[in-house]
């Protein structure tokens, strides 16, 4: 999805850009451009440059070589209005070339907004929404770009990130957002704009957070901010434990590839001093009476959703209260039963996720409590909820998740656990299952030496069209996330199944050489799910089982032996070699593994 980047100091602005736009590529984008104000003769002159394509295609323009200035902006597209195009590209203009802006989100009255300026003179050269947002503001400005902004924003419906440029005040950034995150980097008498926080690690780790319709006043030696009605905010600034290096591939072919081999130490974050065999759970929700629930919620989209599918049988388990998962695109409006005897959970490794964003809304307004996992520190989520456990994971940057969901698997277990302790339920199992949760980083770590036998079964399937998954139980829920993982980065259609479902409609699909791979490490259920595969088999299918079982059997053609574990936290290690399957047939088959089409990193629109 878009990207913002934003520079205002001493240095020229133009690398900084560039470099900001390359660590924000991750996102998805297809156009890319900056602004400029450079000086001239006792003036300021406002340059663009941008283009369809990739930042490459933008860093050899030689137009950028005449672009000196210490203060721009700068931006990649993510296509909603309007085609990739030179035109629809940011930042845009208004007419009278005084006001450039980039902007993340969506103007939903753009149609309104546009036929408006029309009618009082104006003209609208891209298919964009973005484009009415400089001109509204040339049209509200009267000398106070402060008062213009405002009034603008509040003829906004939608989200928005913006920064906004002028000769008419050249040595400010005018920044704001809704429903879209940006955030201040500080550096001495530098300051670093950016949607992400990787596009300003390499130059801070000291950051303002913007809040809902705030506005910026961002100098080279300050910064101030103001709500909507022009009202002075305080803000803290904010020290983020992520370092450039974090956000860097090491050596590494891909981030997706890094990403997988991180998730031992990712894990190990993760569980930190919040969980020890001799003490009770230790997690900051200080306040919570756990009693009052009577309901679990738990809300997500895709793989933060699956996190939560895999972690219901831990609520259910250790706190006894019944646990439904849902996708938020859908919870937003199907009117769930929801009041202040329920805990609402969310999961978003970005924390701004617009979907998840409106269910959470709708359950802090139902009464509900909230608790969101949540990986990107100072995240929207993060300031709406009620209260945030953070993973830990370090940035990730790879549009397939990956470590992010071990880690939320992981503190979503915590998390059962600690409810159970904080409601004094016995279980005899407690116990272990704390000692089996220590052990995931050293098992995450044994499961990835299943890489090379994962690439020789990569190696001999990644032609085929179509290819399924099976499990049951927990099993079944991880094979959701293994055949998500295929999917978006290798665009092989495959599906998941409950391994029992397979007769009943699916298996028709079996024919001659399609790949069934099956997970089965729940011990009480495996024999069934061996079952199901074997009725696979004999319709012809190329087979794959990933299990800790001691399973013999001549029939199967490929079995991928993992570490034994607790049935509810296996999904955490035998998505490893899921994953690793996923990255080999799509590195087979040339793809971009780290940025596939279509797919952005945060989904910041509905
Ligand atoms: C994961 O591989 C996907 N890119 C996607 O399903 C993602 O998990 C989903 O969009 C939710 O994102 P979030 O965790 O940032 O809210």
């Amino acid at each position: 999805m878009c990207g913002i980047v934003g520079y205002i100091g001493h240095k020229k602005a133009v690398p900084v850009l560039i470099n900001g736009l390359l660590s924000l590529e991750y996102r998805g984008y297809d156009s890319a451009g900056v602004a400029v104000l450079s000086p001239d003769n006792n003036e300021y002159k406002l340059d663009i440059v941008k283009d369809k394509g990739r930042v490459k295609v933008l860093q050899d323009n030689k137009e950028l070589e005449n672009l000196h200035g210490n203060v721009g902006i700068a931006h990649t597209r993510w296509a909603t209005h309007g085609i990739p195009s030179k035109e629809n590209a940011h930042p845009h203009l208004d007419n009278s070339k005084s006001f450039a802006v980039v902007h993340n989100g969506i103007i939903e009255n753009y149609i309104e907004l546009r036929q408006k300026l029309i009618e009082n003179g104006y003209t609208l050269y891209s298919d964009t929404d973005t484009e009415v947002i400089p001109n509204l503001i040339h049209m509200n400005y009267n000398g106070d770009i402060l008062q213009a902004v405002s009034k603008t924003l509040k003829e906004l419906k939608g989200s928005y990130a913006i920064e906004v440029i002028s000769p008419l005040f050249p040595t400010k950034i005018i920044v704001a957002k809704k429903d879209s995150p940006l955030v201040v980097g500080i550096k001495d008498d530098e300051k670093i704009i950016a949607s992400d926080i990787p596009a300003a690690l390499s130059h801070t780790n000291k950051f303002y957070f913007l809040d809902e319709e705030e506005i910026g006043v961002i100098e080279k030696d300050s910064a101030k901010f103001f709500d909507i009605n022009l009202n002075e905010v305080k803000k803290d600034i904010k020290e983020i434990d992520w370092n450039a290096e974090s956000s860097e591939k090491n050596g590494f072919e891909d981030f997706m590839l890094k990403e997988i081999y991180e998730q031992p130490n990712a894990i190990r974050e993760t569980i930190g001093s919040r969980l020890s065999l001799d003490k009770k759970v230790n997690l900051e929700l200080d306040g919570v009476d756990f009693k009052k629930f009577n309901k679990i919620f738990i809300v997500a989209c895709g793989t933060a959703m699956h996190a939560g599918i895999v972690s219901k049988y831990s609520f259910e388990k250790f706190c006894r209260i019944p646990t439904e998962v849902d996708m938020a695109s859908e919870f937003r409006y199907r009117n769930p039963l929801i009041d202040e005897h329920t805990l609402c959970i969310f999961i978003s490794q970005s924390g701004e996720t617009a979907d998840t964003i409106a269910a959470l809304r709708l359950a802090k307004d139902s009464g509900s409590t909230t608790i969101s996992i949540v990986n990107v520190i100072g995240s929207s989520i993060t300031r709406i909820s009620d209260y945030t456990l953070y993973t830990h994971a370090g940035p990730e940057i790879a549009v397939a998740s990956t470590k992010a969901y071990v880690c939320q698997v992981t503190l979503l277990n915590i998390l059962a656990l600690y409810i159970s302790e904080q409601l004094g339920i016995e279980n005899k199992e407690i116990n272990s299952f704390k000692e089996s949760i220590l052990e995931l980083p050293e098992k995450v770590k044994d499961t990835l030496t299943t890489i090379d036998a994962i690439k020789e079964i990569a190696d001999k399937v990644y032609t085929q069209k179509d290819l399924y998954f099976i499990g049951r139980g927990t099993d079944y829920a991880v094979s959701m996330e293994g055949s998500l993982k295929l999917k978006e980065i290798s665009y092989i259609h495959s599906e998941a199944y409950a391994a029992g479902e397979l007769k009943h409609g699916p298996i028709a699909l079996i024919e001659n050489g399609i790949t069934v791979i099956a997970v089965a490490t729940n011990p009480n259920i495996s024999e069934k799910t061996l079952s199901n595969l074997e009725e696979a088999i004999t319709r012809g299918a190329n087979s794959v089982l990933i299990t800790n079982q001691d399973i013999k059997n001549d029939k199967i053609n490929y079995i991928i032996n993992i570490p034994k574990i607790d049935s509810i936290l296996s999904p955490i290690i035998s998505i490893v070699p899921l994953q690793i399957f996923a990255y080999f047939i799509a590195k087979n088959k040339k793809l971009d593994v780290d940025k596939p089409r279509n797919l952005a990193k945060s989904v910041t629109v509905e």
